[in-house]
């Protein structure tokens, strides 16, 4: 009860504190329901209308197929809206298409089989060059999108639940022949918005947009034990102009990871994620809240990510790559965010995550520079922060202000550390490594290019 009461309080002073902040800084609150037109279907159909049957236990992989190659071939003029009624439909994977809401009623569950025998496979993406983490093809997602525009997934909060225990499974056994599928992934698409579903027990990543470009992501919740392998919230890959907003994630990895291709096949794609923002986020995982990479190839710039309350994290804020990757990460600004029960606030470092072979280029070094990140708030934070570059390629243009990181009542937390690395601070505590003058004026970040 104590503990529930100390929590309820926590996340009204973050609320508090994220709403003065939203006030302050802007005069309005921001959205990005511009960006993309929510369209409204005239023509409308219903699984029932296909044989769909919510009883749990009927599978409606032939339903879902059928009433979508009806959306597909009949095209409807502006669209046609598939509605999914209250019940549990039991379905293997599925394809959308384009000019279709896909529209889950309340109460609606559309619930993947867990026949991973029959599951298929789908060629690893270029930028990767092979599934993420096992050789070769790798499993469809379950829900999958390629080549398409507009596409609405939402609804009155009906649940997408991937079952992924099974999978899970296999990746703790060591049982695994491909890569796990995504709960959703939609590639080489624009114009698309998903909102108001919940996401539940992913294989894999939950929501994947991949080569994409305007995908607008509010007010969804993501669910998944925090000890379910790789279980990613959002994750904009060498995708531009994707919006992410007013969600609740909590997973057992990264909440949202902006990323672009891995090693030497991203680096031949060239494909960069940019123009991303993330806004009014709450979330909770054991590893990091706002993620840039490890997988950055293509390059990452232009991510704003404001107002976001993290609780019981690994990492609060983490840029990531390695030697191998190249690209370039540039203009990633970080902030207004709380943090409580942290183990390192922000960690920014060049030497996070696996090689997809052999064949990396160990002199394709990454570059990190101009990042910005202020007005951070954190309780129980074990470290304030790590900052590690690589010493042929020195991270640059880190500027800190307004960032007071504390440690569990009482005691004092694990000093900043930092190497190859220069920047700026202001008004950081604990006191920031060396390597970062302080200045004094207060947010005076000048960030070129
Ligand atoms: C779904 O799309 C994938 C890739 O775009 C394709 O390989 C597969 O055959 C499609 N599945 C169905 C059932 O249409
Ligand atoms: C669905 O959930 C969102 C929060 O994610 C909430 O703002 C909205 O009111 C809910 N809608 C319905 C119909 O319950
Ligand atoms: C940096 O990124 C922001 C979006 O986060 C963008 O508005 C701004 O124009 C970018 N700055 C430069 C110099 O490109």
């Amino acid at each position: 009860m104590y503990k529930l009461m100390k929590t309820t309080v926590a996340v009204l002073a973050a609320a508090l504190f994220m709403l003065i902040e939203t006030r302050v800084v802007s005069g309005e609150v921001v959205t990005c329901s511009g960006m993309v037109p929510m369209v409204y279907r005239n023509d409308k159909i219903s699984i029932a209308d296909f044989g769909g049957v919510g009883d749990g236990q009927t599978l409606n992989t032939k339903a879902f197929r059928e009433a979508i190659y009806r959306i597909q071939h009949l095209k409807r003029r502006g669209g046609t809206l598939l509605y999914i009624p209250s019940g549990v439909y039991l379905t293997g994977s599925f394809n959308l298409t384009s000019h279709m809401t896909l529209y889950l009623a309340k109460g609606a569950v559309i619930k993947a089989t867990q026949d991973t025998n029959d599951w298929p496979l789908i060629a690893p993406l270029p930028s990767y060059g092979r599934g993420r983490e096992r050789p070769g093809d790798r499993y469809v997602s379950f829900i999958h999108g390629d080549g398409l525009h507009d596409v609405i997934i939402t609804g009155e909060n009906g649940t997408i639940d991937g079952q992924g225990d099974v999978w899970w499974n296999m990746w703790r056994q060591r049982t695994l022949q491909f890569t796990r599928p995504n709960l959703i992934e939609l590639m080489n698409s624009r114009n698309i918005i998903i909102s108001n579903v919940i996401f539940k027990n992913s294989p894999f990543w939950n929501i994947h947009p991949v080569y994409c470009s305007n995908v607008v992501i509010r007010y969804v919740t993501i669910l998944a034990p925090a000890d379910s392998p790789n279980t990613d919230g959002i994750d904009p890959d060498s995708s531009s102009h994707v919006c992410i907003e007013d969600s609740y994630i909590s997973t057992g990895d990264d909440l949202v990871a902006v990323k672009s291709g891995w090693d030497e096949y991203g680096i031949a794609y060239g494909r960069p994620s940019k123009f991303i923002t993330i806004r009014r986020l709450t979330g909770s995982s054991p590893f990091a809240g706002i993620a840039v990479g490890s997988e950055t190839s293509g390059g990452v710039e232009n991510v704003l990510a404001e107002h976001v309350s993290l609780f019981n994290m690994g990492v609060g804020i983490h840029l990531k790559t390695n030697i191998g990757r190249g690209g370039v990460i540039r203009n990633i600004t970080v902030s207004s965010v709380y943090m409580e029960n942290v183990r390192k606030g922000i960690k920014i470092a060049g030497d996070v995550g696996d090689h997809p072979d052999e064949n990396y280029n160990p002199n394709a070094l990454p570059v990190l520079k101009n990042v910005v990140i202020n007005n951070v708030w954190g309780e129980k934070v074990l470290q304030a922060g790590l900052i590690q570059g690589l010493k042929n390629a020195p991270f640059t243009g880190i500027c800190l202000s307004n960032i007071h990181l504390n440690g569990a009542t009482g005691t004092r937390n694990l000093p900043w550390k930092c190497s190859d690395v220069s920047g700026t601070a202001s008004q950081v505590s604990p006191l920031p490594c060396s390597e970062l003058t302080s200045t004094d004026q207060a947010g005076a970040c000048f960030v070129p290019f």
